[in-house]
């Protein structure tokens, strides 16, 4: 993998670990103010080299690091993964209000799902990598999805990337079925979950 982003995977790798850092300290700062723990839980990875290289090709880039690093804004992702709809949008102004980062994109599927069904909350966030003697700054792309959501786009990509399936047409239309019915049941514990805090 080092052979393509060369010197430079050591700054993904810093900016992956400072934006795990800094989710870990807000979930750390909620505990200790006694509030509950919105984050079921969290995980990051770097774009593998061979995905970094055709998407470059794919939008009609030069393939260099440079490009990789600040034409394509998911060399750094990471997931968020929470039990309620409303953790989402709370995590997203905890998200807003961390230091060395900046939102320069915002993408709501969970209120505006694709038409496949597909729901999540999408930032693309500049992130202020401090590293010896040099600061850079990286596109860090983070998605919000609750537990079901996960779960239907774990399904669904598999669908995606597999090329020998039959009943494509069938498949389809049962899982825009599941994510509509799963949208309803995620709706359903919040209002329960509510009703026994005596939020409602
Ligand atoms: P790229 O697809 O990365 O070029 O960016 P985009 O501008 O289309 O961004 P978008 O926010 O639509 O998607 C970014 C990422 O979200 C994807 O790489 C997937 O990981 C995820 N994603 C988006 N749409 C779907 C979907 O329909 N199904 C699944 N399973 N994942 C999706
Ligand atoms: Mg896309």
């Amino acid at each position: 993998m080092e052979s393509f982003y060369g010197e430079d995977y050591f700054v993904l790798e810093t900016a992956l670990n400072d934006i795990l850092d800094k989710i870990d300290l807000m979930r750390k700062y909620r505990k200790s103010k006694g509030l509950r723990d919105n984050i079921e839980h969290c995980k990051g990875r770097i774009k593998s080299e061979d995905s970094m290289i055709e998407k470059l090709k794919r939008k009609g880039l030069e393939i260099t690091t440079e490009n990789a690093l600040t034409k394509i804004t998911d060399a750094v992702g990471i997931r968020i993964v929470c039990n309620f709809i409303d953790d989402i949008y709370d995590i997203v102004e905890m998200i807003k209000s961390i230091d060395d980062l900046e939102v320069v994109k915002e993408k709501d599927y969970v209120a505006n799902p694709k038409p496949n069904g597909y729901r999540s909350y999408h930032m693309i966030v500049n992130l202020t990598v401090h590293m010896p003697g040099e600061t850079r700054n990286i596109p860090v792309e983070i998605q919000i999805r609750t537990i079901s959501q996960d779960c239907w786009a774990s399904l669904e990509h598999k669908l995606k990337y597999k090329h020998d399936v039959k009943n494509v047409e069938l498949i389809t239309r049962e899982l825009k079925r599941c994510a509509e019915e799963m949208a309803s049941t995620d709706l359903t514990m919040q209002t329960v979950r509510q009703l026994i805090e005596g939020e409602m």
